[in-house]
């Protein structure tokens, strides 16, 4: 392997606080394309003797001046390398002083778009997690907080940084912000862009402006964007009691952007994708992505922002409880049992996937070598879940007591995972050091149930047996057993529950749960609302499973015995086993229940993915063969239409959404079942009922559904043109365009498409979102990638070395898309490892796609 970028390891363990108090910075931009200067003013005080100054700041970095208390420091005391500039403490006053540079930078140069960058025109930055340093010479790193002013020259009409505006006139805008911050919270935006706004007064009165600022001509497809940040702040006062604390908060919409979004204090900055949404252009998944997101970033304000993290080991306390508090909003805006099936399928699509492969790590790992490869399901999902156990185990009251009192407490702080249980150690007066591994441990743990049944003169005693056991990850081969809380409830045969759902708190790697007094025998409701991220194996037979799917009162374990069908019936269909009938008859039943839910048939309707069926397959030790799976998946797909053709019919005919659009969640519902219906109608239609929706319906939502159906159909191209020429010049819908092709291509044709795409001018592949909805599409094709003769793995390889030249986060993200290569068999296996050996070997790798290569290939 090249090794021309330096190692990089860090470790938790070598924590030490920074030498130096910082006591505020003074920035000046003036800006210009191709030369940006940034006049940096830091007032320092040593709070060690003799240490040496070490700023961060790279080659980008043109170092113009370098004065301390206004003198230039002997040349001889100042050393630079690739990463750092070091100012000797020779040359340091003992007492406070004042640190000024002059750097000049390249913002148009800036393909990594980490840093300041430009963006259709637009000055822009993302300083998380170590951007700044790309910037100026500084501290880059979360522990050192301070109050920042800045000044921004340019004749771009808008002028944005954190904090309060104190000063903007042509030319020049002054920004001042209170709150001390890490210089990953920087933000800086200049731009011709124009707002939709808004007010908000907390309630303690105070008057917010808010501003969704974006291109001119966008604006009529911000308007809800800026509703979800109203909803966000008045939820976050109801729920959490945490109000707003400057004078304005903006949001601004950029094009390149290598993430969602970010929480910049006061100004954040969104991936357009996450702000614009139009009925026309934007799905029902859309919206609600976008009112999530909006509400993550601006959960932040409190955890992240006024209390952040100390190192980004400690990543997770920020993020982990801010999608916590991203999906509690969520189920109060819409349906929480949607909500939670929702985010455990999206759990298990990501993180039990990261978890079962070769980059597993726990939710606070104790090294890396990039800290943006670790921006990932576990730091993020897993992380959500640990603290969702930790309240089911402390109760809603306990948790309230702790998160109060972690607000006053640390506040203003960089704090760490220790604080983080300390509060609920002392607000509850719990001991969570066992607790605690689910930080620290890596993996899924696989939890089996067993049942006994005691028959005894008055009734009878069950006794449920647990067994759990944590299979080895990368450099953690032995598993101690953790705390699991396991939500129960029973139901009698006649299927009333009888006993409501009480949660066991299992600590032991065997240990058993006794349920006396009981008439007849009960089904087991186990893991309900999903209470603990694992693997839960019961001995069970389809008819209990039905029978579960048809009386379970807790909606979460009702979805799953209806999910667990589905997966008994594809795996053993995809390893050539017959089966499937329970499944078909059990959703016959289902979806004819006119008085269920229909998000809820919805979301029973969707069959499991490929991939999850794969990763059901490897978690039972089987190889998945993904064309048995895809073909295993396509059959069960048409029994299900077959079987219940016009009740299909009906729904679809029926679930027509009626008056003008909204993404509200009653109406998403209907359009999610009804899709859901066409979806399989158009396995034996031959594609008729799509053709027709697509040419008719007026939101985008209905338009991709029957889009996904023609191609799968073999006959998407009119349609896939007619929206080539309606939309060709909205980059979103383009995206979209995009994906779906090389995703839902039948798999043997998948890569020549995607091949073909990338051949198109408007394959702008330096853009994120557009290489992402290309070789992202390829990769969530699962057979098509997984493509026997490996020419999934070479195109994508091949792409990823191109971006890894331009945007090394990017291509380290789209890494991922091996990570499971060793469940699969010896051929794709030495397929898919020649392809990583090639870019490992690949001459001047990036430190962030040489990381995640490497730990592949380990
Ligand atoms: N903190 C952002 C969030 O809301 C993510 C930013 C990550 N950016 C990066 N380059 N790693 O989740
Ligand atoms: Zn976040």
């Amino acid at each position: 392997m090249t090794a021309d970028t330096p190692s990089n390891k860090q470790f938790l363990a070598d924590y030490r606080p920074w030498p130096f108090e910082l006591r505020q910075t003074a920035l000046e931009f003036d800006l210009a394309p191709s030369a940006t200067r940034v006049t940096a003013v830091l007032d320092l005080a040593p709070r060690e003797t003799a240490a040496d100054l070490v700023l961060d700041g790279g080659k980008g970095l043109q170092l113009l001046r370098l004065a301390i208390d206004g003198a230039a420091p002997d040349p001889a005391h100042v050393r630079r390398d690739e990463e750092t500039l070091t100012i000797a403490a020779a040359a340091l006053p003992q007492a406070a002083f004042r640190l000024e540079t002059e750097v000049e930078i390249d913002p148009s140069a800036n393909t990594a778009f980490e840093g300041l960058y430009l963006s259709g025109g637009m000055f822009c930055t993302q300083c998380e997690a170590e951007g700044f340093r790309h910037i100026t010479f500084y501290p880059d790193r979360p522990d050192v907080m301070t109050t920042f002013r800045v000044a921004i020259r340019s004749e771009l009409p808008v002028l944005l940084s954190n904090g309060n505006p104190v000063r903007q006139q042509p030319g020049l805008a002054e920004w001042h912000d209170p709150w001390p911050k890490p210089s990953y919270l920087f933000a800086l935006v200049a731009g011709d862009l124009v707002a939709i706004s808004d007010r908000f007064t907390t309630r303690s009165g105070r008057e917010v402006a808010l501003n969704v600022w974006v291109r001119p001509g966008d604006q009529d497809r911000a308007g809800f964007a800026l509703e979800s940040l109203v909803k966000s702040m008045r939820w976050d006062e109801d729920v959490y009691g945490r109000e707003y604390d400057l004078d304005v908060f903006n949001i601004v919409a950029v094009d390149d952007f290598n993430m969602g979004a970010m929480e910049n204090k006061g100004l954040n900055i969104f991936n357009s994708k996450l702000v614009l949404a139009s009925p026309e252009t934007a799905t029902d998944a859309d919206y609600e992505r976008i009112e999530s997101v909006i509400a993550h970033e601006y959960f932040h304000n409190w955890t992240g922002n006024r209390i952040t993290c100390r190192d980004w080991f400690q990543l997770c306390l920020k993020e982990g409880l801010t999608v916590f508090r991203d999906q509690q909003f969520t189920s109060d805006m819409r349906s929480a049992a949607v909500k939670r099936i929702s985010d455990v399928q999206a759990l298990r699509a990501r993180q039990f996937r990261e978890d079962q492969g070769p980059l597993a790590h726990p939710p606070r790992p104790d090294q890396y070598e990039e800290i943006n490869n670790f921006y990932t399901a576990t730091v993020y999902e897993k992380g959500a879940e640990v603290i969702g156990m930790l309240k089911t185990l402390v109760g809603d009251e306990g948790y309230r007591a702790a998160l109060d009192l972690y607000f006053d407490r640390h506040d203003g702080d960089a704090a760490t995972i220790e604080d983080w249980l300390k509060v609920f150690e002392d607000a509850t007066g719990r001991d969570l050091a066992q607790f605690k591994r689910w930080y620290t441990d890596a993996g899924t743990p696989r939890l089996t149930m067993r049942e006994d049944w005691v028959e005894e003169a008055e009734g009878g005693t069950l006794v449920l047996d647990f067994a759990q056991e944590t299979p080895p990850t990368p450099g953690q081969p032995v598993k101690p057993p953790r705390v699991i809380p396991i939500a129960v409830g029973l139901i009698g045969p006649n299927g009333d529950e009888i006993a409501p759902t009480r949660v066991l708190e299992m600590t032991d790697a065997r240990q058993g749960f006794r349920f006396e007094g009981l008439g007849a025998r009960p089904v087991v409701s186990a893991l309900r609302g999903f209470s603990a991220p694992v693997m839960l194996e019961r001995v069970i037979d389809d008819a209990t499973r039905a029978f579960l799917l048809a009386h379970d009162t807790d909606p979460f374990a009702r979805w799953e015995a209806g999910r667990d069908l589905a997966l008994s019936a594809l795996t053993g269909l995809a390893q050539g086993q017959a089966g499937g009938d329970g499944y078909v008859e059990a959703i016959g039943r289902l979806i004819a229940d006119e008085g269920a839910d229909p998000a809820f048939r919805a979301l029973c309707l969707n069959l499991p993915g490929e991939e999850e069926i794969a990763t059901r397959l490897a978690a039972q030790g089987v190889t998945p063969d993904p064309d048995a799976i895809h073909a295993a998946r396509g059959d069960l797909a048409r029994r299900l239409a077959e079987a219940h053709e016009a009740l299909l019919a009906g729904i679809y005919d029926r679930m027509v959404v009626p008056g003008d659009y909204s993404p509200d969640a009653a109406a998403a519902a209907r359009r999610a079942l009804r899709i859901a219906a066409l979806g399989l109608l158009s396995r034996i239609d031959g594609g008729d009922r799509a053709e027709v929706l697509f040419g008719t319906a007026g939101n985008m939502t209905e338009r991709m559904a029957a889009l996904t159906c023609l191609i799968r159909r073999g006959r998407g191209q009119t349609a896939l043109r007619i929206l080539e020429e309606q939309f060709g010049d909205n980059r979103l819908v383009m995206d979209k365009w995009f994906t779906i092709q090389p995703m839902v291509a039948p798999p043997a044709d998948a890569v020549e498409i995607a091949r073909r795409l990338a051949k198109r001018p408007d394959f702008e592949w330096q853009n994120p979102n557009r290489f992402r909805a290309l070789l992202g599409g390829l990769a969530g094709n699962h057979a098509g990638f997984h493509r026997a003769d490996g020419a999934g793995y070479d195109f994508t390889a091949d792409w990823l070395m191109r971006m890894d030249g331009a945007n090394p986060q990017i291509a380290a993200r789209m890494s991922t898309a091996f990570e499971t290569w060793p469940r699969y068999d010896a051929g794709r296996r030495e397929k898919a490892l020649a392809a990583l050996r090639r870019m490992a070997a690949m001459e001047g790798i990036s430190r962030n796609l040489r990381e995640m290569v490497s730990r592949m290939i380990a």
